[in-house]
């Protein structure tokens, strides 16, 4: 067992165990890229997980275990409930809260380190650097992702909280930054650091609040990428590869994904760094105060006769598909509409729902088949040889004021061209707007009706009354 133990102990096993896992970690970003290979990635980056786990907790001069099972059995005792307990629809502010914790323990680590540094005229510049990197990023992170997480969940306003100077004020507050970083690395003195904590945090909040509406995913995505280089501050300052290793891949992945999502949303990846696109300017008409549109409603037998004469539907699934778990219904309907010989395909938004890849996860997992589900770019042009859509509890992402109304929140927005087709009903509950707030026009097009009711109710009754036809 002792032999056993110090093989395992060996530098040459921890580095191997070390490259393994960070191996690991790439292949399961790589898998996470596609659904059919996503369940892979998972487990690849959960065993990666578990072996950088094992190679700290064997690490030679581990010693607090007592301490670390404390705290394992705190965080699981929270998270455990909290994970099970969340819906699918939550989850954007889940993972905004997770990030905040990142954040708040990259920042007390460096305050940790900094107290155990005493006399501090003892202190390396490159630790103070790494101290005050890890107080500014994990601030900035904690305090952005609680804002966001509240934004998310509803409990404070989601709207774009504009004001005028605020670059100015981020300017401003970034060079400060900068300017104690500088004196801290310089001096060692409490003081600096203390400024920076106050700053960063404060910062956090003026980058994030005005961004809001639609343009919510690529902060969540921007905050991620953020916690992964707190991740990786903390790894620098605790001389943990690993911990780099993980943060850059998170902070890069990150990153990588806010750009997507900025090019996908037709926004400037620097203005969303940069705190807001903008949107403070917007002129539109809240929901409801716009000039009223007369609307129509039709019931799902009604749909369902339509639909039973088509050729071709294109289904576009949204939020509300999620929050009425309708998607193995949908499936149902998916199935007769093929077997009458209609053809049918999904028109994916990349931010539909309220995570990234919210829908295609949803008709994964009810077994829709990838080549019918088709993303924005290549499905738009279908919309005009389409006989009916079927717009299933989405609203913002077939919204055409983002084509039309300059100066709405989601105007320069892709949407999905749903009111090109001859027929478009939109399965919803009310009249209440989506998720940025705005009026939809296509509510009122003379080519759109409402049928109004619970996504799963209103497919299992179209489904049936495509039966009984
Ligand atoms: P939304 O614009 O939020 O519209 C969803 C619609 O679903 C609402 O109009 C709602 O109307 C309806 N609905 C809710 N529950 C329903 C139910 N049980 N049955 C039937 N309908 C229901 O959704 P979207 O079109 O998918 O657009 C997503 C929005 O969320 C975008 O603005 C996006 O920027 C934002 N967002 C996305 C993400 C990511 S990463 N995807 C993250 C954060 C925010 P009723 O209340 O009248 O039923």
């Amino acid at each position: 067992m002792e032999t056993l133990t110090v093989l395992l102990q060996s530098p040459d096993v921890m580095a191997l165990a070390s490259l393994a896992a960070g191996v690991l970690f790439v292949l399961g970003l790589k898998g996470l890229s596609h659904p059919a290979t996503a369940r892979q990635g998972n487990l690849f980056a959960m065993v990666g997980m578990a072996l950088a786990m094992a190679v700290v907790l064997l690490h030679p001069l581990m010693s607090a275990y007592s301490f670390i099972i404390f705290g394992l059995l705190i965080g699981a005792a929270i998270g455990i409930p909290l994970a099970l307990k969340t819906p699918l629809t939550a989850l954007p502010q889940l993972v905004a809260g997770f990030h905040s914790f990142i954040g708040l323990a990259a920042a007390l680590v460096a305050v940790g380190m900094y107290l155990r540094q005493i006399p501090f005229n003892l202190m390396e510049t490159k630790a103070a650097l790494e101290m005050a990197l890890g107080t500014a990023i994990g601030m900035v992170t904690f305090s952005g992702s609680v804002l966001a997480a509240l934004k998310l969940q509803g409990w404070v306003s989601g709207t774009p909280w504009g004001w005028s100077g605020r670059h100015v004020l981020n300017l401003a507050l970034g060079i400060a930054l900068i300017a104690c970083t500088i004196w801290f690395t310089a001096t060692f003195n409490p003081l600096p650091l203390a400024l920076i904590f106050i700053l960063a945090t404060i910062m956090g909040v003026t980058l994030v609040a005005p961004i809001g509406g639609a343009d919510m995913p690529v902060v969540v995505s921007m905050l991620n990428s953020y916690s992964g280089w707190a991740a990786a501050a903390t790894g620098f300052m605790l001389e943990q590869p690993l911990l780099i290793i993980t943060g850059a891949l998170v902070g890069a992945s990150g990153a990588i994904l806010s750009y997507i999502m900025c090019a996908a949303m037709h926004r400037s990846f620097l203005s969303v760094i940069l705190g807001g696109f903008g949107n403070a300017e917007s002129v539109t008409p809240a929901a409801g105060q716009g000039p009223a549109q007369v609307v129509k409603q039709a019931g799902a037998e009604d749909a369902a006769f339509i639909i039973a004469q088509a050729e071709r539907v294109i289904i576009v699934p949204g939020y509300g598909m999620a929050v009425a778990q309708a998607q193995h219904a949908v499936k149902e309907l998916f199935n007769l509409l093929a077997s009458k010989n209609i053809e049918t395909t999904f028109a994916i938004h990349p931010v539909a729902g309220r995570m990234p890849g919210h829908m295609n996860v949803l008709l994964a997992e009810a077994d829709i088949p990838y080549d019918a589900v088709h993303e924005l770019e290549d499905i738009n042009p279908r919309f005009k040889e389409t006989d009916v859509v079927l717009v299933l509890g989405a609203n913002d992402v077939v919204n055409p004021a983002a084509q039309t109304t300059p100066g709405s929140p989601i105007y320069g927005m892709p949407v999905l061209e749903a009111w090109k087709a001859k027929q478009v009903y939109v399965v919803k509950r009310s009249h209440r707007p989506g998720y940025a707030g705005v009026d939809n026009p296509l509510f009122g097009m003379e080519n759109c009706a409402l049928v109004l009711g619970d996504a799963k109710a209103v497919v299992e009754n179209i489904t049936h009354a495509l039966k009984s036809s």
